[in-house]
C-alpha cells in the first residue's frame, strides 16, 4: 500500500514525476536567491564603490584567490536586529562574503566586508560568519586573510556589535604563531576594525583608499579640537613611515592582493609546516663579486644594506617588511638555495645603521613572525651601537631594546649571523650573536667586533695615565694602536669560539646555503611554561 504524505509546503511526495517538477520549481526559486545575494548588491552602491578607487567584496576575493576556487559560507544570513530601520534593510551575506579558496594551489580562508552595505560595519551575524570562518581556519591549519573596509562596529546593533568584535580578537590571539592572518585594509578601517589588523602577522594598505584608526577625525575634533582628514590621521603612508601599523603599503589594490599572493608564497601554511621549497635556478654557489665594491672597507663609510641583500639572495629577490618605518633596520623575506629565509640587516646608509627603539622594535617582531613560521634567520650585521641620547633613554630603549634581545634569545629556528664590517657593544650581541643562540657566525676579514671603539675603549681605561703623561698625544696614539691591533680583527673572535669563521666576502651566499643545509632539521625544545614574558 503507498501511503501518500503531504509535504511540509503540500505537494505530495509519492509522486515522482510531480516530486521532480517540484524540487525543480524549488530549486528555481533557490537559484534566483541566490544570483540575487551574489548578484552584488545594488548598481548605485557598486558605482560609488569603483567611484572611490575601490573593488568590490566578490572582486577583491577574485583577485586574492585562484580563478574559481572560491567555496562561499552562509551567503543567505542576514541580521535579526530590529530597530533604528533595521528590520526593513536585511540583505544577504549581511555585509561580509566570507568562505575558503586557493592562492598558488594551497587552501586559505578569506572574508571581505562590503562597504555598501552598512558601511561595511560589524553587527551580530556578521560577526558570527566571520567567527566561522576563522574556527575554520585553525581548525584545517590554513592562513586566514581578511579583507578589510568598513566603519567598526555597527551602531544600531549596540553591545552586539562590540561583543563580535570580542570574539575576533580572542580567535586572532588563538591563532596567533599557529596560522598566518593577513589582514588588508581596502577603506575607512575604524574602531575595532583597526584593532583587529593589529592584533594579526601582517597589515597591508593601499594609497589613498586606505585608512586606519581608533578614533575618527570627528571624534577628535570633538573631543581635542585637532582638525585633521581622514588620511592624514590614519592613511597608507602614515602608517607605512610614521607610526609602522602598515607592513606593506601598494598603489592600487590590484598590486596589493598581488603581492598578498607572493607573501603567502613564501609562508608555511601552519606553524607545523615549512614555506614551501622551489627549484632554484640561481646556483647556490654563486660568487657575490659585488660584494667587494658595495661595502666600503672604512667602517664610517656608508652603503645600502639592500644591495647587499640583493646580492645575497635567490634571484636578486626578497620582499621588505615595514619597508619605510625605522629604516635604520632591513626585515624582508627571501630565498637561499630555494629555502625561505627571514633576512634582517642593519641599514649604514640610514643614521649609520644604529639601532634605536623603533629598529628594535621593528626587527623583534620580525624575528619572532620567522620563528612561529618556521623560517630561519640570516642575520647581517654592521652596527655601530644602540643610539645615545636622553631622548631614547626616556623613551625607554632598554625596554624596547629588550625585545630585540628577546626574540633572538627565544627563537629556536636556524639562525645565521653573518658580521659585515663593525659590531660593536650590545648591539653586536643583541643582532644574534653566538651567545644569545646563533648557531652559526661568520665575519668578513675586514671586521670590527669589540665593546667600544678605540677612542672610547682608551679614555676610560687610561684617563689617569693620559692626564699623567708627558706627551698625552703620543701615549694616546699608542694606546689606540695597541687597542686596535688586539681587538679590532675577527681573529679575536674567530680564536675565542665567537665566530665560527672568517670568509671571504665573494662567498657569503656559499657559506649561507650551506650553513643553513646543515642546520635545516633543526630541533630545539624549550623548557615547558605558559608563556615567557617579553617585556612590551
Ligand atoms: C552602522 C554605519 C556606520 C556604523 C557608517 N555607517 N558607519 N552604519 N554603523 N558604524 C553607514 C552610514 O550610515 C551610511 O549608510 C554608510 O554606512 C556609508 O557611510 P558614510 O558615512 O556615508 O561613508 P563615508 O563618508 O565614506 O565615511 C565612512 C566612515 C564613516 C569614515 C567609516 O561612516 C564613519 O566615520 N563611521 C563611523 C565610524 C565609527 O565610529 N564606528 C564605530 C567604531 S566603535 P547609508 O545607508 O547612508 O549608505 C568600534 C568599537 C569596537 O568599532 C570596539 C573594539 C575595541
Amino acid at each position: 500500500t503507498r501511503v501518500a504524505a503531504p509535504g511540509a509546503n503540500g505537494h505530495v511526495l509519492d509522486d515522482p514525476a510531480a516530486g521532480r517538477t517540484n524540487t525543480l520549481r524549488e530549486l528555481a526559486e533557490l537559484l534566483g536567491r541566490r544570483r540575487e545575494s551574489i548578484r552584488d548588491g545594488d548598481a548605485e552602491a557598486t558605482r560609488r564603490q569603483h567611484a572611490k578607487g575601490k573593488l568590490t567584496a566578490r572582486e577583491r576575493i577574485d583577485l586574492l584567490l585562484d580563478e574559481n576556487t572560491f567555496t562561499e559560507i552562509e551567503l543567505f544570513r542576514r541580521h535579526m536586529a530590529t530597530g533604528f530601520g533595521l528590520e526593513r534593510k536585511r540583505p544577504p551575506t549581511d555585509g561580509v562574503i566570507a568562505g575558503s579558496g586557493l592562492v598558488l594551489g594551497r587552501r586559505v580562508f578569506v572574508y571581505a566586508t562590503d562597504f555598501r552595505l552598512f558601511g561595511g560595519s560589524l553587527g551580530h551575524a556578521h560577526a558570527a560568519k566571520v567567527h566561522k570562518v576563522m574556527d575554520l581556519a585553525i581548525s584545517m591549519g590554513a592562513p586566514l586573510i581578511a579583507l578589510n573596509d568598513g566603519a567598526g562596529a555597527r551602531i544600531q546593533e549596540g553591545l552586539n556589535a562590540l561583543a563580535g568584535y570580542g570574539g575576533i580578537f580572542r580567535r586572532n590571539v588563538q591563532a596567533s604563531g599557529v596560522i598566518p592572518q593577513i589582514s588588508v585594509i581596502l577603506g575607512p578601517c575604524a574602531g575595532g576594525a583597526a584593532y583587529s589588523p593589529a592584533l594579526t602577522d601582517f597589515v597591508f594598505m593601499v594609497k589613498d583608499t586606505s585608512q586606519m584608526y581608533v578614533t575618527g577625525p570627528d571624534v577628535i575634533g570633538a573631543v581635542t579640537g585637532e582638525s585633521v582628514t581622514h588620511s592624514a590621521l590614519g592613511g597608507a603612508e602614515v602608517h607605512g613611515s610614521v607610526s609602522g601599523v602598515a607592513s606593506f603599503v601598494h598603489d592600487n589594490e590590484e598590486s596589493c592582493l598581488e603581492e598578498v599572493r607572493y607573501l603567502l608564497s613564501l609562508l608555511p601554511s601552519n606553524n607545523t609546516e615549512f614555506p614551501a621549497v622551489v627549484d632554484a635556478a640561481d646556483p647556490a654557489d654563486r660568487a657575490c663579486d659585488a660584494l667587494l665594491d658595495l661595502v666600503p672597507a672604512d667602517g664610517r663609510r656608508p652603503y645600502d644594506m639592500r644591495k647587499v641583500i640583493a646580492e645575497i639572495v635567490d634571484d636578486r629577490e626578497y620582499l621588505e617588511v615595514q619597508e619605510s618605518w625605522a629604516r635604520n633596520i632591513i626585515c624582508a623575506f627571501a630565498r637561499i638555495d630555494g629555502h625561505v629565509v627571514g633576512v634582517v640587516g642593519n641599514q649604514p646608509l640610514v643614521r649609520a645603521g644604529v639601532l634605536d627603539i623603533k629598529a628594535s622594535e621593528k626587527a623583534a617582531r620580525f624575528v619572532r613572525t620567522c620563528d612561529a613560521f618556521n623560517v630561519p634567520l640570516v642575520t647581517l650585521v654592521d652596527v655601530p651601537g644602540f643610539l645615545p641620547g636622553v631622548d631614547q633613554e626616556h623613551q625607554g630603549i632598554i625596554r624596547h631594546g629588550a625585545k630585540l634581545l628577546y626574540a633572538y634569545c627565544e627563537a629556536t629556528v636556524p639562525r645565521v649571523q653573518v658580521i659585515l664590517r663593525k659590531a660593536y657593544g650590545g648591539a653586536y650581541i643583541v643582532m644574534d650573536s653566538r651567545s644569545v643562540g646563533a648557531d652559526l657566525s661568520f665575519a668578513w676579514p675586514t671586521n670590527e667586533i669589540a665593546v667600544m671603539g678605540p677612542q672610547g675603549a682608551v679614555d676610560v681605561l687610561f684617563r689617569k695615565e693620559l692626564a699623567a703623561a708627558a706627551d698625552p698625544a703620543e701615549l694616546q696614539r699608542q694606546l689606540l694602536d695597541d687597542y686596535t691591533a688586539e681587538f679590532l680583527h675577527p681573529f679575536y673572535a674567530v680564536e675565542r669560539g665567537l665566530v665560527d669563521d672568517v670568509i671571504d666576502p665573494r662567498e657569503t651566499r656559499k657559506v649561507l646555503a650551506d650553513g643553513l643545509a646543515m642546520l635545516r632539521n633543526k630541533r630545539e625544545f624549550q623548557p615547558q611554561r605558559k608563556h615567557g614574558n617579553i617585556p612590551l
